[in-house]
C-alpha cells in the first residue's frame, strides 16, 4: 500500500522524517531522508539486530559524516544505497522502501498489513 507523507518533498537536505503505518508487522515504521543524492526511504530497522535505528528518539542521518546511523551499536549506512560500511553489519543493507514525489507530498510504498483470518 502507499502512504502519503505530506510536504516531505520539501524537507531540507540533511533532514529526516519518521513515519509509521497501520498493521506494520514490526511496528518500527520507516523514515525518509532528504539526501544530496535525492530523497530516499527505508524501513526503520537495523540489519544487525532488527531494532529501530533511532531507538524511538528521532534522528537518523548525520550530515557531518554523511551516513545514516544506528544508535544501538553505531552501524553506519551509505546513502542512497543504505549499505552498511562500518559497524557490526558491514555489507548488509537497510531495507529500501519505494517512493514517488507528487508535488510537495511523498508517497511511500510500504508492506501491506497481514490479512486478518476473517478476510480469508
Ligand atoms: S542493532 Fe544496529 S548496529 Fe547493532
Amino acid at each position: 500500500m502507499e502512504l502519503c507523507l505530506p510536504d516531505a518533498a520539501s524537507l531540507p537536505v540533511g533532514q529526516a522524517r519518521a513515519f509509521t503505518w497501520p498493521g506494520d508487522s514490526r511496528a518500527g515504521g520507516g523514515f525518509v531522508v532528504q539526501h544530496a543524492s535525492g530523497l530516499v526511504a527505508f524501513r526503520n530497522a537495523c540489519p544487525h539486530w532488527g531494532v529501530d535505528l533511532d531507538m524511538g528518539l528521532g534522528g537518523f542521518y548525520d550530515p557531518a559524516i554523511d551516513r545514516v546511523y544506528c544508535r544501538t551499536h553505531g552501524a553506519l549506512f551509505v546513502l542512497p544505497s543504505g549499505l552498511c560500511d562500518e559497524g557490526p553489519c558491514v555489507g548488509e543493507s537497510l531495507e529500501p522502501l519505494p517512493l514517488r514525489v507528487d508535488g510537495a507530498d511523498v508517497w511511500v510504498t510500504v508492506p501491506d498489513p497481514p490479512r486478518d483470518a476473517s478476510d480469508a
